[in-house]
């Protein structure tokens, strides 16, 4: 069985259909934006952004992932991605903003921030503190074919521990994760980012802007 880096069963993600994912994306951005999908797993997400009208490059540090993605794709690190061209929108979702390491948070969202068109938005996907405060073992549901379910739950200050268990077709798969609750001002201010709005009423999705001034990495290149 093939697992990504972070721990996803690519049997399982090829399975899990989008969950109205595109749609928050393609009422984000103006008709046939061009996007810079961020981690984009086995393209659940990418494929209906393409039936919606907007070329994707897609971005994933698992070829087996890849292998399944009908688009232009990129294998690499987010952090270390430097494509040398702009997008009207970079997505970065299935809260991977939310990783415990800092160092990696702020890579990803530089790595957002340099490929951004002067318009561009990021679009981000995240974990509200809220629902830090929520989340339960034994809390679970279905996606398409796959049932899932939420184990060993643990909060410690910031950070949620937990197994996410994936079964289908009598199959089971099981990941662990370790996510932050973050302070989103803080965290969009360190990248030279100001928060815009909120696209869902859950507060699960935003968007936001480059703040004024020039970027912290010019800055940081200058200083050298
Ligand atoms: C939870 S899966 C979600 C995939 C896809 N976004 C979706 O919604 O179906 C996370 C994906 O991000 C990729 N990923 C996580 N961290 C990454 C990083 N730092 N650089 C590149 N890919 C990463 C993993 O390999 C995996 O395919």
């Amino acid at each position: 069985m093939e697992v990504t880096a972070d721990g996803c069963p690519v049997e399982v993600y090829l399975l899990l259909p989008a969950a109205g994912e595109p749609e928050i994306v393609h009422g984000a951005v103006p008709p046939g934006a061009s996007i810079l999908e961020l981690g984009c797993g086995a393209g659940r997400v990418t494929h209906p952004l393409l039936s919606l009208g907007h070329p994707v490059v897609a971005v994933d540090d698992s070829p087996a992932m890849l292998a399944h993605v009908r688009a232009p794709t990129v294998c690499a690190r987010i952090g270390d991605l430097d494509l040398g061209r702009t997008f009207d929108a970079v997505l970065l979702g299935s809260h991977l903003i939310n990783t415990a390491v800092d160092a990696d948070r702020r890579a990803m969202l530089a790595a957002a921030r340099r490929h951004l068109a002067p318009s561009g938005r990021p679009i981000v996907e995240w974990h509200p503190p809220s629902w830090f405060d929520s989340v339960a073992s034994g809390q679970g549901g279905r996606l398409g074919e796959v049932a899932i379910s939420l184990a060993d739950v643990v909060l410690d200050g910031d950070l949620l521990s937990a197994t996410v268990r994936y079964s289908a077709r009598g199959r089971r798969w099981s990941q662990e994760f370790t996510c932050r609750r973050l302070a989103l001002e803080t965290v969009l201010t360190s990248a030279d980012l100001v928060f815009e709005r909120w696209l869902t009423a859950e507060r699960t999705w935003f968007t936001a802007r480059v703040s004024d001034g020039p970027y912290r990495e010019e800055r940081a290149n200058r200083a050298g």
